[in-house]
């Protein structure tokens, strides 16, 4: 099984501490809200996710099973 990074827009209040912990990972859209950069759902820096994960006040950074 494969692991998909997201975000749940539906809990996303665009703090964006995804962004400075793991710019490399996450982006911020025009509205203030995260993105997880094309190509990095499946590929990204374990570490700074799982720092970013722990960080986000909203827990909207989600890791499923593909
Ligand atoms: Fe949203 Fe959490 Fe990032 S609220 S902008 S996913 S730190």
């Amino acid at each position: 099984m494969a692991k998909e990074l997201y975000i749940d827009l539906s809990r996303c209040q665009g703090h964006a501490r995804c962004w400075a912990i793991a710019p490399e990972t996450f982006g911020i859209d025009d509205e203030g809200y995260a993105y997880v950069i094309e190509g990095r759902e499946g590929s990204y820096d374990e570490e700074n996710v799982r720092k970013a994960i722990r960080n986000c006040p909203e827990r909207s950074i989600l890791i499923r099973e593909t």
